[in-house]
């Protein structure tokens, strides 16, 4: 790496993140089904149909996953808890072996001197409420406020911070409009309910985690850097109206109670009815604002019903994803949100990483590839940071090889990887890269 950890302000941290489904194995310690269970199960959704049952099995193995966070330098832990583990009907009885999971997982990094960063929501839906219309239905605010106070009621007194939902984005958008993800609607109805509910229920979990007395209680969303593919205006227009539904929604409804006029000309028809009506809800004060970055996407005019949008492939060097790197898109967002939403708050780079075709080569994974795109992010950040961004930590995704959704164990983001035969944990090089650059 180009960097030390002296590089960075005093107090900057750095850590890990990943989430529950993709690692735990959801068949152990009766978590109950998840959306994501009943998507796999469908013909064509999931590469080879795998789903979260085994995965990095860190359910049995994450004292060894801590250490290695503890053993790379890192400061802090990113994870998330999963619904349907610790309320196998998603509402109503509690599974006690789900809870103890997440009781052992905080005190294991508290021990090991790791600060704790909760997520209560990384996508994996119970399955009884996805029957009754999931994030459709604008109960899902209730029910997610329920079990916010459920876990947080166990684990809420040892963390260092907390975040409702894991990219709204993907839960609504994704989910809803493109179907790619669980549950694989492709309904513009659907998608703008969802859209709105999800904010709901994040506000809603705000509440109830300050009613519960917590504190530094932030919220993630993810982006991408939208450009027009060419010159035209038709171009250009399409690429603002993607910065819209993508990047602007969300931030908006949270710290300007209102939505983009650009995104509600289209759909506004599709709204719950009320909508109007629960920004103070959605805009309760949040402490710090993630933000998941990626790539960037080239975008045109399509012949379509609104939103009438194609993604156009671009030139530049591509992950094992297709996705085209672009460190200034980073730069780019932390100061933009800064500027425009958050206005001082805080701001973590709460994700950040590539998936790459890592092969074993003797016992060992050379990712130079993941050094070079880890290293030009965080110059990235050194640089807004040395422009007054009040950036105050970087979570890479991710520590471990993981269950990378619709993918499947195909795409490989691991820090450490992982041989889904054996499950044997090898470091990768941009696990010692990081280790070396972190040393205190
Ligand atoms: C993000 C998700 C994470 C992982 C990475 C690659 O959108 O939060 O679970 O899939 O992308």
């Amino acid at each position: 790496m180009n960097f030390t950890r002296k590089d960075f302000p005093e107090g900057f941290l750095f850590g890990a993140a990943t989430s529950s489904y993709q690692i735990e194995g959801h068949k152990f310690g009766g978590a109950g089904r998840t959306h994501w269970d009943d998507f796999a199960a469908t013909p064509g959704n999931v590469v080879r149909a795998e789903n979260g049952d085994l995965a990095c099995d860190h359910y049995h193995r994450y004292a060894q996953d801590l250490d290695l966070l503890k053993d790379g330098n890192f400061d802090c832990y990113r994870f998330s808890t999963s619904w349907a583990r610790v309320m196998p009907e998603g509402r109503g009885a509690v599974n006690q072996q789900g809870l103890d999971f997440y009781d052992r997982l905080v005190d294991a990094q508290l021990e090991r001197g790791l600060k704790p960063c909760a997520t209560l929501y990384h996508w994996e839906l119970p399955s009884p409420l996805a029957d009754l219309g999931g994030w459709r239905n604008r109960d899902i605010a209730g029910w997610f406020g329920d079990f916010t106070e459920v876990i947080m009621g166990r684990i809420g007194d040892r963390l260092f911070s907390a975040a409702p939902i894991n990219e709204p984005w993907c839960v609504a958008w994704l989910s809803h409009f493109m179907g790619h993800h669980a549950p694989g609607l492709r309904d513009i109805r659907a998608a703008a309910h969802a859209m709105h509910h999800v904010l709901l229920a994040h506000g809603t979990a705000i509440e109830r985690m300050r009613g519960l007395g917590m504190s530094n209680l932030g919220a993630v969303c993810n982006f991408e850097y939208s450009q027009p593919a060419d010159d035209t205006p038709e171009a250009k227009q399409a690429a603002t109206l993607y910065d819209g539904i993508y990047n602007r929604f969300f931030l908006s409804g949270i710290f300007d109670k209102s939505y983009p006029e650009d995104v509600m000309a289209g759909l506004a028809p599709h709204m719950p009815k009320g909508w109007q009506d629960d920004f103070d809800t959605i805009g309760t004060p949040v402490d710090w604002v993630g933000i998941n970055y990626y790539t960037r996407k080239l975008i045109g005019p399509a012949d379509t019903p609104w939103p009438a949008l194609a993604e156009c492939p671009g030139p530049l060097p591509k992950t094992q994803m297709g996705w085209e790197i672009y460190p200034d898109g980073l730069h780019h967002f932390l100061t933009r949100v800064n500027r425009d939403y958050t206005r001082g708050l805080p701001i973590y780079v709460t994700e950040n990483g590539m998936a790459n075709d890592d092969p074993m080569v003797n016992g060992q994974v050379n990712d130079q590839p993941r050094i070079a795109y880890l290293d030009a992010h965080l110059a990235a950040c050194r640089r807004a940071i040395d422009e007054g961004v009040p950036l105050k930590g970087y979570f890479a995704w991710s520590l471990l090889d993981n269950y990378e959704w619709s993918l499947g164990y195909e795409k490989r983001f691991g820090l450490v990887y992982i041989d889904f035969e054996t499950l044997q944990r090898t470091p990768k090089a941009s696990y010692e890269a990081l280790k070396l650059a972190l040393q205190r």
